[in-house]
């Protein structure tokens, strides 16, 4: 029964309340923007046309917009006249759409698709408009829905316009709302604004379908859900609900956290069964976990794969482009980026590895240094299989240890090394028999002449 389905989507308010010099919209939770988010739950519920719509000037909203979806027509509202002209403002994309319509704000990003499904199933089951509602805490400045006696919704009636008994309604709207009109234009068209704010207000729809004989559905979801932001307090506690529900769901997919309110993951995490997570970890986007891995404290890892079995931490940085095989070790305060590590290679204490490859089963000692950058350039420093490099190497890039090769403990390494060879740089120990006796005995005689 489901028809197209084109979604538009509001992006043009200024968001003065967050007081950024960042467009609202472009906001980040789980480390990608609340628009971006909004694109995805489209999305996910079907859309099968996207329109968004952007106020003139918002540059980067469009691109972020085109980024996440080429496929999306962006508006620009000339002026930030209500929500209705908003939708007004992506007329060519209704225009040449036939199906259902539905709005969404994108300062609303925790919506789920399923929630999304059940306004569709509304409009299935013969509502001309669905809108989505929720039993508000504090109903303050949201609009409320207005029902019957018999529990049909009849009008939205916005805060500011209500009177004392409509303004004691709970049920609250939450924005978003999904059409089957011949002609949502004409219903668009039909809206004004006489009201307090002087704007051009979406919610009016509803009278206007009713009155041509159109009945006006109401589905309703948990408050988290469509949770609006406004401020940075707000876009804080979107951030908390979104972590919840992924921490839920990668335990419910075999991950184990120890402390899960102290791990933070990003939209995009994957972690594969029996990854254990131990406390304060945290993920930045692009980041792969494979099966039985373990993640200990205080790690941060992005842009980083790691492979089934691997240990890494505690206090690691695995920073874009680490590739760690399967059972690599990374242990305390050793920072990789940009390296594969082939299977079994370890780097367990104070190193930084940048740039370049480790090879199977190599080791890697103590402070260890990649010294890949000259001030201008980057190079590579290349490490073969089963190769050891000592404790407070540095390997100056670019450069090749060979398979199975040796550097000495604080050996500076400016040239490749042949495999199997041991690679030494450093001076030769000096050693003085008996010298520290002496040395003692000469200061004790002098200290004594001294308080003579
Ligand atoms: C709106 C609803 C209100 C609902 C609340 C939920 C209307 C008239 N009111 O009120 O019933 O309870 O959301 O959060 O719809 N926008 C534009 N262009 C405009 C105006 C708004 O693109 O000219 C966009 C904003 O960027 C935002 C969304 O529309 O994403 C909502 O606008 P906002 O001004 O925040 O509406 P509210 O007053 O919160
Ligand atoms: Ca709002």
């Amino acid at each position: 029964m489901s028809r197209p389905l084109l979604t538009v989507i509001l992006a043009a308010g200024k968001g003065t309340r967050m007081r950024s010099a960042r467009p609202k919209v472009l906001h980040r939770i789980a480390g990608r923007s609340m628009l971006a988010h909004v694109l995805a739950l489209a999305g996910d519920a079907g859309a099968d046309r996207l329109a968004v719509v952007v106020a003139p000037g918002m540059d980067a909203v469009r691109e972020e917009a085109l980024a996440t979806a080429p496929k999306a027509a962006v508006f620009a509202q000339e002026a930030q006249l209500g929500t209705a002209d908003a939708v007004l403002a992506a007329r060519a994309a209704i225009a040449a759409h036939t199906g259902d319509l539905i709005v969404l704000f994108a300062d609303t990003p925790l919506i789920t698709a399923a929630t999304i499904g059940r306004l569709r199933a509304e409009l299935d089951r013969g509502a001309a408009v669905a809108v989505l509602g929720f039993e508000a805490q504090d109903p303050g400045s949201y609009g409320r829905l207005v029902t019957d006696e018999d529990g049909a919704l009849v009008a939205i009636r916005e805060a500011r316009d209500a009177s004392p008994a409509e303004l004691r309604i709970r049920l609250c709207n939450s924005g978003v709302m999904a059409f089957r009109v011949d002609d949502p234009l004409a219903v668009l068209g039909r809206i004004g604004n006489a009201n307090a704010k002087g704007e051009f207000y979406l919610t009016d729809a509803i009278e206007i379908v009713r009155a041509e004989g159109g009945r006006a559905g109401v589905v309703v979801c948990e408050e988290d859900e469509v949770l609006g932001v406004n401020a940075k307090g707000e876009l804080a506690q979107a951030e908390a609900v979104w972590q919840r529900r992924a921490r839920v769901r990668a335990m419910a997919a075999g991950v184990t956290l120890i402390a899960p309110e102290t791990v933070w993951l990003s939209f995009d995490t994957v972690l594969g069964e029996d990854v254990l997570i131990e406390p304060n970890v945290f993920f930045g986007p692009r980041v792969t976990v494979g099966d039985g891995a373990e993640i200990k404290a205080n790690s941060y890892l992005e842009g980083a794969r790691v492979g089934p079995g691997a240990r890494v931490g505690p206090f690691a940085r695995l920073r874009p482009g680490a590739v760690l095989g399967r059972d690599v070790h990374v242990g305390n305060f050793v920072e990789v980026k940009n390296v594969a590590m082939g299977e079994g290679a370890k780097a367990n204490h104070l190193s930084y590895l940048g740039d370049g490859s480790i090879g199977a089963r190599a080791n890697i000692g103590a402070g260890t240094i990649f010294c890949n950058y000259d001030g201008f350039f980057k190079h590579k420093t290349e490490i073969g299989e089963g190769a050891f490099v000592g404790s407070n190497a540095a390997l100056v890039a670019p450069v090749r240890i060979g398979a199975g090769a040796y550097v000495g403990s604080g050996s500076v390494i400016t040239r490749d090394v042949a495999a199997d060879a041991l690679a030494l740089e450093r001076s030769a120990q000096d050693e003085r028999p008996g010298w520290a006796q002496k040395f003692r005995a000469a200061m004790a005689r002098r200290k004594a002449a001294r308080t003579a």
